[in-house]
């Protein structure tokens, strides 16, 4: 902090995992994934662990670094930690992005954990019961969050569920690292774990229905289809999911490592989060939707549900759970679940942007966090009230699809490039509890950097004038889709006006040397 003071630490290094886990492990991983590898159909596997080794595992461990260097000097979010590995005007500027991305996200995946929460609810009470194909349900989640009926997509009950999903989160993160996300992350993170064993568990040993079986439902993801590798959108879309799925690119992990202390191991820690979100993903969030889905409605109606992200899991689920002795108990472990894991992301969110207000402009922790409860509150208004026009979806095609994307080129380039792989590869090393091996020397200088680098070109080339100009929009939905934009450059000029500021008003602290 400019103004001195103790950071925040990590209690106990099982703590700490836990949280990198509990940030990393999200709706993504039961959600996000089964519906993208489903809808690539055959090859998604292949491009995705390729991303895993060559870009996810090498950033980890180099958002690890900047992290803990950067806390090093009392920075806790971006715009500082550039600085510190570039003296460049600019580089605060390019870290901005670290700080108003995770908002972004915050701001609309609160809202869809909130379903979770009503879903969990609705299941146990066996409200929907009786509704037995795809479309009861899918009329059952329209009247769930008020859609249809007037201008706004508003109903009582997914309100009721979103404000005690919000209250959860700010009574969280404002206990802070320690107190809070630490705690809430030893005891959720093994909850969820357990559920989802024997929620795989029990897809596994689901009988035949129809000829159709697991087996059927798990070549899904694991035959390799080789003739569909050839096409670009798959390998963006497993490229663009190993990103998210850790949490990569956003600046989130940069903030939970500046809580480390200088000699905590990162090489360790860092592949220790990042399997573990890699065994819940593949294997627990790969067993569950997918092969359940195949059992219950055929490969090909699968498929086209799964290009829906989340009708797989608020639509397909619960026909299934209906189908299943004791399935109200099934069902509400699958959504508390989805739950947690969204929970002990979402916590998380908002924390690069407190950590930016209270190093860089000196606000009390207090202060920070009811700007950031009363400011995101009032953000998420339109994302529920205009749900039907598509600001989620905009909201995170920009922050979850491309921000990603755009961020993790920049920080890579800084890093790699900038601040020198040499210097970068003693600062992943330092406190180490074993090294790397000497060939990711030269994939986190040439390969990582270069593989996101034409990532982003491909973005900029083929999907983003499409999406900027709005060509497939439906022309009701365009003022929305603005007003979603609208939020997004708001907070991008507001901290970069943060950090034009902090710059001027203490320029001294910028200078000053480590603090312990
Ligand atoms: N990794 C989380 C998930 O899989 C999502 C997330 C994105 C979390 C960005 C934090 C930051 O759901």
């Amino acid at each position: 902090m400019a103004n001195g003071g103790a950071r925040d630490r990590w209690v106990t290094r099982f703590g700490l995992v836990m949280a990198m886990a509990g940030n990393a492990v999200g709706l993504g991983n039961f959600l996000r994934f089964p519906g993208k590898a489903a809808a690539a159909g055959g090859a998604f596997m292949v491009p995705y662990l390729l991303a895993l080794v060559l870009l996810g595992i090498p950033l980890m461990w180099i958002e690890w670094s900047i992290g803990r260097h950067g806390g090093r000097y009392g920075h806790g979010s971006t715009p500082g930690m550039f600085h510190r590995l570039w003296k460049h005007p600019i580089s605060k500027y390019l870290g901005i992005f670290g700080v108003v991305l995770p908002a972004i996200i915050g701001i609309y995946y609160i809202y869809i954990e909130s379903w979770s929460l009503g879903y969990a609810w609705h299941t146990l009470m066996g409200d929907y019961w009786g509704k037995t194909s795809r479309e009861e349900m899918k009329a059952f989640a329209d009247g769930y969050r008020g859609i249809g009926a007037g201008t706004f997509a508003f109903s009582p009950d997914a309100y009721l569920f979103f404000l005690i999903t919000f209250g959860i989160n700010i009574l969280v993160f404002a206990r802070g690292i320690s107190k809070g996300i630490e705690i809430l992350c030893k005891y959720a993170m093994p909850t969820l774990a357990g559920l989802g064993v024997v929620l795989a568990i029990r897809v596994l040993t689901l009988p035949p229905l129809d000829g159709r079986t697991v087996s059927d439902g798990l070549a899904q993801l694991y035959v390799v289809d080789w003739s569909k590798l050839g096409d670009a959108g798959v390998w963006i879309s497993a490229t663009g999911q190993v990103f998210f799925s850790l949490s990569l690119g956003f600046g989130m992990i940069h903030t939970y490592a500046s809580y480390l202390k200088k000699e905590d191991d990162i090489v360790a820690s860092g592949l220790t989060a990042a399997s573990t979100n890699e065994f819940v993903e593949v294997i627990l969030g790969g067993t569950i939707a997918i092969p359940a889905a195949v059992i219950f409605f055929g490969v090909a109606e699968m498929r086209t549900i799964a290009q829906s992200t989340f009708d797989i899991g608020f639509q397909t689920m619960p026909v299934i759970f209906q189908q299943l002795p004791l399935g109200r108990v099934f069902g509400a472990m699958w959504f508390v679940l989805l739950f947690l894991a969204g929970l002990t992301s979402s916590v998380a969110m908002f924390t690069p942007l407190l950590q930016f207000l209270q190093d860089e402009l000196d606000l009390k922790r207090r202060t920070g966090v009811i700007i950031i409860g009363l400011g995101s509150f009032l953000l998420m208004q339109p994302v529920v009230l205009f749900l039907h026009h598509g600001i989620l979806d905009e909201l995170d095609f920009w922050a979850g699809d491309f921000g990603l994307v755009l961020f993790a080129a920049i920080e890579l380039v800084v890093f790699a490039w900038i601040f020198g792989m040499k210097k970068g590869w003693e600062e992943i090393h330092f406190g180490a509890d074993f090294r790397v091996p000497g060939i990711f020397y030269y994939v986190m200088l040439i390969v990582t950097p270069l593989y996101t680098l034409g990532l982003l070109a491909w973005w900029l080339w083929y999907s983003f004038p499409g999406k900027l100009w709005m060509t497939d929009v439906n022309p009701a939905d365009v003022p929305y889709l603005w007003l979603g934009r609208g939020m997004i450059v708001v907070l991008l000029v507001l901290v970069a006006f943060g950090v034009r500021y902090a710059w001027r008003t203490h320029p001294k602290y910028f200078e000053e040397k480590v603090q312990e």
